[in-house]
C-alpha cells in the first residue's frame, strides 16, 4: 500500500501503473476508520478496482463552533486497517495542500436546493465545504467510480448531482449503512458518547423503523408519524434537529404517492449530533 500526502505524488502514482480491468475506485474519507468505511473500500476490491482512499479532514464543511478541532484523528490506525484490507494508495493531504491559498480564497463548488434542507438548514455552509473538496479530490484522483456510504443520504444525493451537473465522467455507488447488532449506525462521532448515552443511541434508528413500518402499514400521515417519533426522542433526552419523510429525488417532503422516499432524522445527544436515514422505497 503507497501513502502519499501530496497531489504531485498523488498523480505520480495513479499515472505511473497501468489500472487493473476493474478500473480505478475511490472512497473519500474524514478518517478515523470503521467497519462502515472499510465496507466502501471492500466493494472497490470486490470490483477488481485499484482503491484509493483519501483521508482528509476537510475545515471546510465544519461550521464554527462545531467539533472540527475534536474531530478524532488515527492516522496511524487507519492506515494499519487499510493495509490489512488490501487497499492501494492512501492520500493523506493537509490543509494547504487542498487550499494553498487559504479556506476563503478557494473557489467554491455549490449544488442549490438539494443543500437548502434538513443537514443544510442546520449546518451553514456545510454542504458547499463537502461538494467543493469532493470535486477537488475527484478531480485529483479521476476514478472511474467512486463510494459513498447511505449514512449520509443527502450527501450522497448532493454528490450525485454534482457528479451529473457538472458532467463528471465518474461513476458514484451508495453503500449501505453499516450498523452496530443494536441498529446504531456506525459513526465517528459515536466515540463522543458516554456509555449511558450510547446506551440511547440506538432509540434513534429504532424510531426510524417505527415511522417506515407505520408507512409500510398504510398510514398516510408522514408529519403524525414523525411528529411521535420526535417526541419519544425528546422524552429519552434527544434533541431532536429534524425528522421529515423526503423523496430522494428532489428532497421535497413526500407523501404516499412517492415510492423512492426515505426518513431522514438528526439529533444531539449530549453534545453529540447523530444523524441517521431509513429509505421507505427504491431510489
Ligand atoms: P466520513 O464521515 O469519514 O465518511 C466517509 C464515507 O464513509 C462517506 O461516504 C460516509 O457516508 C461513509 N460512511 C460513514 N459511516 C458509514 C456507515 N456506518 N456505513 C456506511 N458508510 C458509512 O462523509 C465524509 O467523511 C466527508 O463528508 C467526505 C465525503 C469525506 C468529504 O469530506
Amino acid at each position: 500500500m503507497e501513502i502519499v500526502n501530496t497531489a504531485q505524488a498523488l498523480q505520480g502514482q495513479l499515472s505511473g501503473q497501468s489500472a487493473p480491468a476493474g478500473g480505478i475506485a475511490f472512497v473519500p474519507t474524514m478518517g478515523n476508520l470503521h467497519e462502515g468505511h472499510l465496507s466502501l473500500v471492500a466493494r472497490g476490491l470486490d470490483a477488481g478496482a485499484k482503491v484509493v482512499v483519501s483521508i482528509f479532514v476537510n475545515p471546510l464543511q465544519f461550521s464554527a463552533g462545531e467539533d472540527l478541532d475534536a474531530y478524532p484523528r488515527t492516522l496511524e490506525h487507519d492506515l494499519v486497517q487499510l493495509a490489512a484490507i488490501g487497499a492501494d494508495l492512501v492520500f493523506t493531504p493537509d490543509v494547504s495542500t487542498l487550499y494553498p491559498n487559504g479556506l476563503q480564497a478557494h473557489t467554491t463548488v455549490r449544488v442549490p436546493h438539494l443543500t437548502d434542507v434538513l443537514c443544510g438548514q442546520h449546518r451553514a455552509g456545510h454542504f458547499d465545504g463537502v461538494t467543493t473538496v469532493v470535486c477537488k479530490l475527484l478531480n485529483l484522483v479521476s476514478p472511474d467510480i467512486a463510494f459513498f456510504g447511505e449514512k449520509d443520504l443527502q450527501q450522497l444525493l448532493v454528490i450525485r448531482r454534482m457528479v451529473k451537473d457538472l458532467a463528471m465522467p465518474i461513476r458514484i455507488e451508495g453503500v449501505p449503512t453499516f450498523r452496530a447488532a443494536d441498529g446504531l449506525a456506525l459513526s465517528s462521532r459515536n466515540s463522543y458518547l458516554s456509555p449511558a448515552e450510547r446506551a440511547i443511541a440506538p432509540q434513534l434508528y429504532k424510531n426510524l423503523v417505527t415511522i417506515s413500518e407505520g408507512i409500510q402499514s398504510g398510514s398516510g400521515d408522514y408529519a403524525g408519524l414523525c411528529q411521535t417519533a420526535v417526541q419519544r426522542l425528546d422524552s429519552l433526552g434527544f434533541v431532536t434537529e429534524y425528522c421529515e419523510v423526503r423523496r430522494c429525488q428532489d428532497l421535497a417532503l413526500a407523501g404516499p404517492d412517492d415510492t423512492d422516499a426515505a426518513v431522514f432524522v438528526a439529533a444531539q445527544l449530549g453534545g453529540t449530533r447523530l444523524i441517521d436515514n431509513i429509505q421507505v422505497g427504491t431510489y
